[in-house]
């Protein structure tokens, strides 16, 4: 039986960050999820071992049906010292890094078809400043050094370990109790298990893996460039599905998107847990929590959570925000928060729902086909009928009648030849 044991107990301290490390985002979704959500695929013996927030992480990762541990970080700190914390129940255990979210399970099941006592994997890097170093003498690993313990000569090797091991259990059984903490960070090192395998001649072998799935997040500029692969991981599956997209290196869609049936989505669009179908969203549109069907949004509009969208037009400087539009035209500069707009209806440039008086939201309700002309002030709460038509610039605060003209207007005055008066010119 295969077990997985996650280490996410680390501080982090190179992220220079508030929160812990492993519940940092990519494509809005943390770093432990993606590694647990991979792990899972392969076995139901996940263990997880916390500490650094304990309280916070534990909320986001016990959705997922794994054992939790907390590790004593006084006693044991080190990858060595989160291990010890476990119990060992598989035969063959997998021991991932909790700061490596670009991990998928295809690639971990290369490490399960490896026959050794480990399995441990390396990369060949350009820049291998973070990671520990592997010494490797005539193709055979001997050692893996940490970076701070490192010499000179160490420091330049560009083999480093990637922080994926596969143990069988009584290599664990027998190493962990001889782990010291004799070294610069004063921790356990899981990763001097390796040299004392090496030396009781046990047999040790290395994947080569690369950085596209192994890379170690540590800094926020690492943070950034995993989430630049995990983000065109993403967009590179919808495309496969068959959404359109233009310069998508400038698009971000989050993990908690989804698209169906044909959708174009233009350069700069940020698309965060939404659901769109068969729709357009045009260049430089932002989209949160929202239902997109069967209709054409921006270019450089803003939908907010809770809105659903059918059917409609939604033009460029126009904000929804909690509204349910269905076969609506609201082409130029709007706001339309907390409303209900029907069928036909077309909503002028420059409208606004008035939905806040300081302490409370509250409700537009428009109908069918209703004409609202530019420049309304819609002051909710209001309901306005089917088949209304609304003047240019009126200021509506009474709900009106099927049928209607609302008009709102003071009487414009007009003074002639005050131009001249004013500048004291000549006409
Ligand atoms: C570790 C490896 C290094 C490897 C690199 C790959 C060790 C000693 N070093 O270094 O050889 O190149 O990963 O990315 O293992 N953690 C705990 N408890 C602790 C300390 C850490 O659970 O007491 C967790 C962290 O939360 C993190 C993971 O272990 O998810 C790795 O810790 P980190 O401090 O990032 O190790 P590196 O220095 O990157
Ligand atoms: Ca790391």
């Amino acid at each position: 039986m295969l077990q997985i044991i996650i280490l996410a107990a680390g501080k982090g301290t190179r992220m220079k960050s508030k929160s812990a490390k492993v519940i940092h985002t990519l494509c809005n979704k943390p770093m432990i999820e993606y590694i647990i959500e991979e792990s899972l695929k392969l076995t139901n013996t996940i263990d997880i071992v916390l500490n650094h927030q304990f309280d916070k992480v534990k909320e986001i990762v016990s959705k997922y049906p794994v054992n939790i541990i907390k590790q004593d970080l006084q006693n044991f700190p080190g990858t060595g010292g989160a291990v010890k914390e476990v119990s060992l129940k598989g035969d063959k255990i997998l021991v991932l890094n909790g700061d490596m979210p670009l991990i998928t399970a295809d690639e971990l099941k290369k490490f399960l078809e490896v026959d050794a006592d480990i399995v441990m994997s390396v990369m060949k890097l350009k820049n291998p400043d973070g990671y520990g170093r592997v010494v490797i003498k005539e193709g055979n690993v001997l050692k893996i050094v940490e970076q701070k313990d490192a010499s000179e000569e160490e420091l330049k090797i560009p083999y480093v370990n990637a922080g994926v091991y596969l143990f069988k259990k009584e290599v664990l059984e027998e190493f962990l109790p001889k782990l010291s903490n004799n070294n610069k960070q004063k921790e356990y090192y899981l990763t001097d298990i390796i040299e004392m395998a090496v030396k009781k001649g046990l047999k040790v072998k290395a994947i080569e893996v690369d950085e596209e799935s192994f890379k170690g997040v540590n800094s926020k500029k690492d943070l950034a460039e995993a989430e630049k692969i995990m983000c065109r991981r993403i967009k590179d599956f919808w495309m496969q599905q068959g959404v359109i997209m233009h310069l998508p290196d400038t698009i971000y869609i989050d993990a908690y998107s989804n698209f169906e049936g044909e959708c174009e989505i233009g350069n700069g669009c940020v698309i965060k847990k939404s659901t769109i179908i068969e729709s357009e969203i045009r260049p430089l549109s932002v989209i949160e929590e929202a239902v997109i069907k069967n209709s054409g949004i921006g270019p450089m509009a803003r939908i907010r959570p809770k809105s659903e969208i059918i059917e409609t037009h939604i033009g460029n400087f126009v904000e929804v925000k909690a509204s349910r539009l269905k076969g609506v035209k609201a082409g130029h500069l709007s706001y339309l928060g907390d409303s209900e707009i029907d069928e036909g209806t077309n909503i002028g440039a420059g409208t606004i729902t008035c939905n806040y008086d300081g302490k409370n939201k509250y409700k537009t309700k428009i109908g069918k086909n209703v004409f609202v002309g530019s420049d309304t002030q819609l002051i909710a709460p209001v309901i306005i009928e089917d088949d209304v038509m609304i003047a240019a610039g009126s200021t509506v605060n009474k709900d009106i009648k099927k049928g209607s003209l609302a008009i709102s207007r003071a009487p414009i005055k007009i003074i002639k030849n005050f131009y001249y008066k004013f500048f004291g010119r000549k006409e």
